[in-house]
């Protein structure tokens, strides 16, 4: 075999082009890293172009010549895998970041209908997240099949489209690479409408390119920066991205890798994936519509988590209350406001000197107290959590005791012992400590830790806390894990009034032990922050080991958010076993089954507002559907225009929390007049929909995909959705098309021509409106345009001050018809359970819970709701159906002859009009929801 082999080398290298020159706008980037000169170039190999195109700034001047460096030397193919040996010929262009691995090993496998590929290196082993990534049969009209090439460009490989030969990934772009710190892939795409990567800020929810961008995929505490962001890395990675093409089909591409990665999008239209460690493991799924890409998705990843009712109420919160005195009084303005509020925050400040799992007995010291009032009144309380534990308290010592696993030192002789020997109860360990809020040095659990050690004690210390001090949902902070200071010299809280100076925590930056701190390649999320910055910045050192001691942070430090989100579910349940909402700053693929995620430290502006409505949207993408921003903005002053803006807005987002940093004003929306009414009416919107809104999310915990949906994931055919970046869909039916700038009093907004639309909010309130582009009001005293889709049922709830009492009221439902002919019909469905009983992960088929299908349609003469319950839940008591609303009704229902399952019944109130065609039925007890499949009927009068 191995003259065989050597034969196929010779030939390869006989046959690469001496050329390999790339035209503008396909090439791939042999200078990704500072430091570029022609002659530096030319070192690596590559091409050095000078005479590229002037009005191009963006394009590579060194780009790799167009081959693949790698030909295929065995290949086979057995059921459902496809493997090719793939040989590194030693006359390619060398990778510039280390030695090419001589062979790799190229392996793709059927997953169904969709198509798994890995390429790894022959004979080695290498670290794969430990993220539970389940390979099922994904299911769908259209297969995905492979296809690998050996020519003169060497091996590349398609991944197709069956039916019709779209290739949604080409290789043949060339620049394949794999070393120990190196890994490259380029592909050109079938299609420029490239939609997710995360996590970043986009200005638009379409990818651009018309030029070459790299995105930073590596977790940092790092602020969004919506103004003049560069590609910066923020909180958590998401390695995914849907493609919807030509012909409005979607694809979705997932890379399974968690070491620190970039990605750019280019002309051709192409992309380049950059990582520093592990395998490509790339999974291709077929859709073939967007949400079906989104549930193969999720499938993979898992499906995300219900959250508890009332974890979709609206949420309050800042940082620098100075007590519960300041607390209480907020929440009593917001009541008095008549503004509905189920969930009360506390920051760190509730902490004793920010030590987890303590509150600070002075201004605190009513605070056990003022949450047993809170719940008294049906409203709840979250708390943040940091995952740093300060070395010399109780939390610390019993985790030592137990033999917890914490991020550590992979070597005695490197530990600080300046900083060790402080801490006798840390002395005689390896535990790298650092500095985050805590007065004093701290820890970072290891919540990799493969035996169930380091899970038990976190959630012991939760269930000891709660004990003391009780509290509903968990807000996980500085999970990047972030810590003060990195090798800063002196760090920058040195002569801070609200922290000592404690040592910074120092990372090697040379000899030996520097090789993961100082990669040769760092990747984007280092690199944009300039000379100095190295992978420990903001962090821990890359060395630091993870897994109990078996891999380490550049391995895993985008599993950090990830890892303890997994903990802290355990920890839910232990300490308090009922269902609620588990936030997350830090995110993985997976994080949606076991938590949320707000959209970090935004900034108060218009800018914020705008790329949070893009940031959703993609979050739900991303399998993590309870998502928001901070309402009104977190870092900076709002304004009474910007925060009523954004409550309006915000009450559409899952998470509806309106949070503020300290040292600005308050900004709950009770602070102005205008903001308080308007959050008012916003809230009795959001609350009085909460049962469509948390039917959606039953949904996809159900079977995965959006909650939230871009626009075009209902209209793909409709090429003007794919660029609509600030109007967003609930579910398949309402339409939200927001306010984003100031000064303005009406919206512009686009409603798909291949639907009918009716008006949701106040101004022609049921009305039937012209579809395509247009104008609509959108006064402070209203809430903002928002559409139902026709063919739509919503069910819905009479509101109230909070979902406690909502879930007490009657229920209605709103119909938008689809009218043909005369004839109309529309439908809709129901969940419904007691909003807070535990569900394990997966278990959503053996919860307890009510869904009821509801299929309206009329003629000239009658009407009829049929609602079928599909799934009856036991002991659950729902309140009676009173009220339907049924818009686009060109008839006048005869009030006589109303009939429930045949049964003539009498109806309390009915108007219609004429003019909007609107007709309105309230009957007290008119529909009973839990004697099940009922049909409600009536003859409309004749003319
Ligand atoms: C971080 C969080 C922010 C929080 C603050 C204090 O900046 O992102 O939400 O208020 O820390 O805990």
């Amino acid at each position: 075999m191995a003259w065989l082999r050597l034969i196929c080398v010779l030939a390869i290298v006989s046959t690469v082009s001496a050329d390999g020159t790339v035209p503008v706008g396909q090439r791939v980037d042999c200078f990704p890293d500072p430091g570029f000169s022609q002659d530096a170039c030319k070192a690596r190999g590559c091409i050095y172009d000078s005479d590229y195109e002037q009005n191009k700034p963006s394009d590579p001047l060194c780009y790799f010549p167009a081959n693949n460096g790698y030909t295929v030397t065995d290949q086979s193919v057995k059921a459902n895998t496809t493997t090719a040996t793939l040989t590194f010929s030693s006359g390619a262009t060398a990778n510039p970041f280390g030695t090419n691995f001589q062979q790799l090993q190229f392996q793709s496998t059927q997953l169904g209908n969709a198509l798994k590929v890995s390429i790894k290196p022959v004979g080695t082993s290498r670290y794969v997240p430990p993220v539970p990534i389940a390979e099922p049969f994904i299911q769908s009209p259209e297969s995905l099949n492979v296809e690998i090439v050996n020519n003169t460009g060497g091996f590349s490989f398609r991944v197709v489209r069956q039916i019709n030969n779209i290739r949604l990934w080409d290789t043949s772009i060339g620049g394949l690479h794999f070393a120990d710190q190196y890994i490259q892939i380029a592909t050109y795409l079938p299609t420029d409408k490239i939609y997710g990567f995360g996590e970043n800020i986009h200005q638009n929810i379409k990818h651009d390119f018309t030029k070459y961008t790299t995105w930073g995929m590596f977790a940092r505490d790092q602020p969004p920066n919506s103004v003049n962001g560069e590609g910066e890395n923020l909180y958590g990675v998401h390695p995914f991205y849907l493609g919807l093409e030509e012909d409005g089909k979607a694809h979705g591409v997932f890379i399974l890798n968690s070491n620190p990665q970039d990605v750019t999008t280019g002309p051709a239209p192409h992309l380049v994936y950059r990582t520093i460690g592990g395998q490509l493991d790339i999974y291709y799924l077929p859709g073939p519509t967007p949400e079906n890409v989104i549930r193969q998705y999720h499938e993979l990843i898992g499906k995300p988590f219900l959250p508890a009712y009332w974890a979709l109420g609206f949420q309050l919160c800042r940082y620098g209350y100075s007590g519960v005195d300041e607390v209480k009084d907020t929440v009593a303005r917001l009541k008095a406001a008549g503004i509905p509020q189920d969930v009360q925050f506390a920051d760190i400040d509730y902490m004793e000197r920010y030590k987890d799992f303590t509150y600070d007995h002075d201004k605190w010291g009513q605070w056990p107290n003022f949450t047993d009032y809170l719940h008294s009144q049906g409203q709840r309380v979250i708390l943040i959590f940091d995952p740093a534990i300060q070395a010399d308290y109780d939390t610390f010592k019993r985790g030592i005791e137990q033999n917890v696993s914490w991020i550590e030192w992979p070597r005695d002789d490197l530990v600080m012992r300046d900083i060790q020997d402080q801490y006798p109860l840390a002395k005689n360990t390896k535990i790298m400590l650092g500095v985050v809020w805590p007065d004093k040095h701290v820890g970072f659990p290891d919540f990799l830790d493969p035996t169930n050690i380091t899970t038990n004690w976190w959630a012991d210390e939760f269930k000891r806390y709660h004990d003391l001090q009780k509290f509903d949902g968990i807000w996980l902070d500085m999970n990047e894990p972030s810590n003060f200071g990195t090798n800063q010299d002196p760090p920058w809280y040195y002569g801070s009034s609200d922290h000592p100076n404690d040592l910074p925590l120092k990372c090697p930056t040379s000899g030996a032990d520097s090789a993961l701190d100082i990669p040769p390649y760092k990747t984007k999320g280092v690199y944009i922050y300039g000379d100095g910055n190295v992978f420990a910045s903001n962090t821990l050192c890359a060395f630091g080991t993870s897994i109990r001691g078996q891999s380490t942070l550049y391995n895993t430090k985008n599993l950090y958010g990830y890892s303890e989100s997994v903990s802290t579910w355990k920890a839910l349940e232990v300490a308090r076993g009922k269902r609620a909402a588990i936030v997350s700053r830090s995110t993985f693929p997976g994080s949606g089954t076991v938590a949320g995620h707000w959209l970090g430290d935004n900034t108060a502006r218009w800018e914020d507002l705008r790329t949070s409505i893009i940031g959703a949207q993609e979050f739900n993408l991303f399998g993590i559907p309870y998502v928001g921003s901070d309402i009104c903005g977190f870092l900076g002053t709002t304004n009474e225009e910007l925060c009523l803006r954004w409550q309006q807005m915000g009450a559409f987002h899952s998470f509806m929390r309106n949070h503020n940093t300290a040292g600005e004003p308050a900004q709950d929306p009770a602070q102005w007049p205008s903001v308080a009414n308007a959050t008012r009416i916003a809230n009795l919107f959001r609350y009085r929909h909460l049962p469509y809104l948390f039917s959606l999310h039953f949904n996809a915990t159900r079977y995965g995909g959006t909650v939230i949906r871009p626009v075009f994931f209902e209209f793909p055919l409709d090429a003007t959705t794919h660029t609509l970046s600030h109007q967003f869909l609930w579910g398949p039916a309402v339409l939200v098309a927001p306010v984003t700038e100031p000064g303005v009093k009406t919206v512009s907004a686009y409603l798909p021509t291949e639907a009918n639309w009716y008006s949701l909010f106040d101004t022609y309130y049921g009305s039937q409106l012209d579809s395509g582009h247009g104008v609509f009001p959108a006064p402070w005293t209203s809430i903002i345009p928002t559409f139902l889709r026709a063919g739509y049922i919503l069910p819905r709830q009479a509101p109230a001050l909070t979902t406690t009492a909502a879930r007490q009221n009657q229920f209605e439902l709103v119909i938008g018809s689809a009218v043909d002919a005369g004839t109309g019909s529309a439908h809709g469905e129901l969940y419904w359970d007691d909003g807070e009983t535990w569900i394990p992960i997966g278990a959503i088929e053996q919860h307890n819970y009510y869904r009821f299908a509801f299929d309206f349609s009329f003629t000239t003469a009658s009407a009829t709701l049929k609602i079928t319950a599909l799934n009856t839940a036991t002991g659950i008591t729902l309140p009676p159906l009173n009220n339907i609303e049924v818009f686009g009704y060109p008839y006048i229902p005869d009030m006589n002859q109303f009939y429930v399952n045949g049964q003539q019944v009498k109806i309390d109130s009915l108007t219609y009009s004429p003019f909007t065609k609107v007709a309105n039925i309230t009957s007290n007890g008119l529909i009973d929801l839990n004697k099940g499949t009922v049909t409600l009927s009536w003859k409309n009068k004749s003319n």
